[in-house]
């Protein structure tokens, strides 16, 4: 049973704190490893950004791993089921890809994938699952989109351009967020875009999208997979 205790940082700033489970032993379904990997997912979690899901059982993303379900409040799957773009043999870079569970949904068909996130927490999640599901062809960095310059993204591929980009609920984030999609343009003709904050908000990025790609086709109206939050809007932009 993990327990979760709040801890104050400063302010309105709270922790979710979850005891790390002993992986001296297996424990029912849950082998030493599947163990270690849910202790550093619900160590990627943080109250104050509502990114982290405190509330959900592995934070951001669900995973399916050895056959167990954990339930985070975005679905990868769900979130892939209708994109009319095949990642077969693509290579892709995500962009904010928070616990790296949109890569690790297609990663048997893709032939590389690259996600960055400025939240070190995240990568090492990211990086850990990466190396127990055997995922040699995926790789994680940290990159702080707003205080690094942004060409940097390039030297993390293994080639100047990939099939894809991801930058999915990311814009709200950040301040320098045209940019973001500036250098995405630059390194793929394929964007997966989905946008996130208030309707006012996702209307501009979207108009933005729009000076960029002549070509954007609204996938989702709605985040069904998200119970918690259903307004955000998925688009392909080429
Ligand atoms: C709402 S989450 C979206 C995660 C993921 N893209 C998805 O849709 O499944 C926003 C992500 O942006 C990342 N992020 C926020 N500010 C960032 C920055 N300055 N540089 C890099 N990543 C950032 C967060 O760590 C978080 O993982």
């Amino acid at each position: 049973m993990i327990k979760k205790i709040l801890k104050r940082i400063k302010g309105n700033e709270y922790q979710v704190q979850v005891e790390r489970m002993s992986t001296t032993e297996p424990e029912g379904k849950l082998s030493i490893n599947l163990k270690k990997i849910i202790n550093l997912l619900n160590y990627t979690k943080r109250s104050s950004v509502s990114y982290s899901a405190g509330s959900f059982d592995v934070g951001y993303h669900s995973f399916t791993i050895d056959g167990v379900e954990l339930k985070g409040q975005r679905n990868p799957v769900e979130r892939f089921a209708n994109i009319p773009f095949d990642f077969t043999d693509k290579t892709v870079l995500d962009i904010g890809c928070n616990q790296g569970g949109m890569i690790n949904a297609i990663a048997n068909k893709i032939s590389s994938g690259i996600g960055i996130d400025y939240d070190s927490r995240m990568i090492n999640a990211a990086n850990r699952m990466k190396f127990h599901l055997g995922n040699h062809h995926t790789n994680f960095f940290v990159f702080d989109l707003e205080k690094e310059n942004l060409n940097y993204i390039k030297d993390f591929l293994p080639n100047n351009k990939v099939d894809a980009v991801f930058l999915l609920s990311v814009c709200m984030w950040v301040e320098n967020w045209k940019e973001v999609i500036k250098l995405s343009k630059e390194i793929s003709t394929h964007l997966i875009f989905e946008s996130n904050g208030k309707p006012e908000r996702q209307d501009e990025q979207v108009d933005f999208l729009k000076t960029i790609y002549s070509q954007i086709d609204l996938i989702n109206e709605k985040s069904e997979d998200d119970p918690s939050q259903k307004n955000r809007r998925l688009y392909l932009c080429k």
